[in-house]
């Protein structure tokens, strides 16, 4: 009988997990189901470009506790790929690698764009499964996505140690956290690590309501304060105008129209860039304490992966061996409670999963007077 033969890759930015679940899903693949394993460097365009690394046993060994991809990643998209100075399409160039390869399928471990561009690829009839990466936990469908739990431990340390230089300076120090549009990680480390203020992209914020608090502070005592604030976190004006050209952009049919709120989109992302800076400044204005920044940055994508994530990417990675071997596909491997569901990725492509305003983690932080900038 001919081996059966299966490819993975892993897109989107990096994060903590990623080799562990390449492993979990490798070594069930291999020694469960007697599959070959082909491994395409940096995501879709080392697919388009069929740049191949054979998994095999050794090659799985020893990465469990490695941050990063062994197999690379990248951005690109198969339907929109920058090829030699113009945008193709390399969804008929991706099958013809695949079946040259005699793949059965293709495993891509990613966030929400990668569910995007496995939709398309599975609708244009390749078979693909997905897995959900992302430090920004903000993948709709699945209970927890590799690389959260590892940059909330980061995350959560670093905001521990900015509390003793604040508080031996009587300072104000806004410490920026990743997220992409989703606060989960801002308000789960702002929590776990006792900021005083933690602002969140699905919770406007008001200037002037962050200098009360900190005000209210200095005046019971506490000369200090640690701002945990979301990258993707607005004021209460920068929301609305954001807000609104999103939804003239879902209205608009017209693709002049369209490419014209784009750009309009485009523009206030880039006026928002800087965002921590401005925020420090006001509140030092309106506050007389002086205030720094701390851009927490990629340090929270690097490294070794907590325990917590590499149970999870073994979990899900070996479980998705499980769906190849039945040859289930069209789906992500989502983490449902203690254990693992398919769910069709047209559910998961296009949707978002951001923190609802009275999830327990809102209602802990408003009990515990963390002020959430509203
Ligand atoms: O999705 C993970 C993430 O780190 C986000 O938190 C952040 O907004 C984004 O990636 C940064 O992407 P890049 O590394 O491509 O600049």
């Amino acid at each position: 009988m001919a081996t059966r033969r299966v490819g993975i890759l892993t897109a989107g930015g990096d994060s903590p997990g990623l080799n562990a679940t390449i492993r979990g899903f490798g070594k069930a693949a291999i020694g469960t189901y007697g599959f070959e394993v082909v491994g395409f460097r940096d995501g879709f365009r080392g697919l388009a470009e069929d740049r191949t690394v054979r998994l095999d046993k050794k090659s799985l060994a020893g990465i469990l506790t490695i941050g990063g991809t062994i197999l690379g990643t990248s951005r690109d998209k198969p339907s929109k790929m920058l090829v030699d100075g113009e945008i193709r399409d390399m969804t008929a160039a991706i099958h013809a690698i695949c079946k040259r390869h005699g793949l059965e399928g293709l495993v891509c471990l990613g966030g929400g764009g990668t569910a995007k561009n496995a939709l398309r690829l599975w609708k244009s009839g390749l078979n693909v499964l997905t897995l959900p990466k992302t430090i920004d936990n903000d993948v709709a469908g699945t209970d927890a996505t590799f690389g959260f739990a590892t940059a909330l431990e980061i995350a959560t340390e670093a905001i521990d140690r900015l509390h003793s230089t604040a508080h031996s300076h009587h300072r104000v120090i806004v410490a920026e956290v990743m997220g992409h549009r989703a606060g989960w990680l801002a308000l789960g480390a702002g929590l776990a690590g006792g900021a005083d203020v933690i602002l969140i992209p699905e919770i406007p914020y008001k200037v002037q309501s962050i200098a009360a608090a900190i005000k209210e502070r200095v005046r019971k005592g506490s000369g200090f304060s640690i701002v945990a604030v979301a990258e993707g976190a607005r004021s209460v004006e920068d929301a609305r105008a954001f807000n609104t050209a999103e939804a003239r952009l879902a209205r608009a049919k017209d693709p002049v129209a369209r490419e014209t709120i784009r750009v309009e989109i485009a523009q206030l992302e880039l006026q928002h860039q800087g965002n921590t800076l401005r925020l420090a400044q006001q509140l030092e204005l309106l506050t007389g304490l002086e205030s720094r920044v701390s851009i927490l940055g990629y340090v929270q994508r690097g490294g070794t992966p907590s325990g917590a994530d590499r149970l999870l990417a073994t979990r899900l990675g070996t479980a998705a061996a499980d769906f190849v071997a039945q040859g289930t596909y069209g789906i992500m491997v989502a983490a449902q409670g203690d254990g693992v569901a398919a769910v069709p990725l047209a559910d998961v492509a296009g949707r978002r999963n951001t923190i609802p305003v009275d999830h327990p983690w809102i209602v802990a932080a408003r009990h515990t007077s963390t002020c959430l900038g509203d």
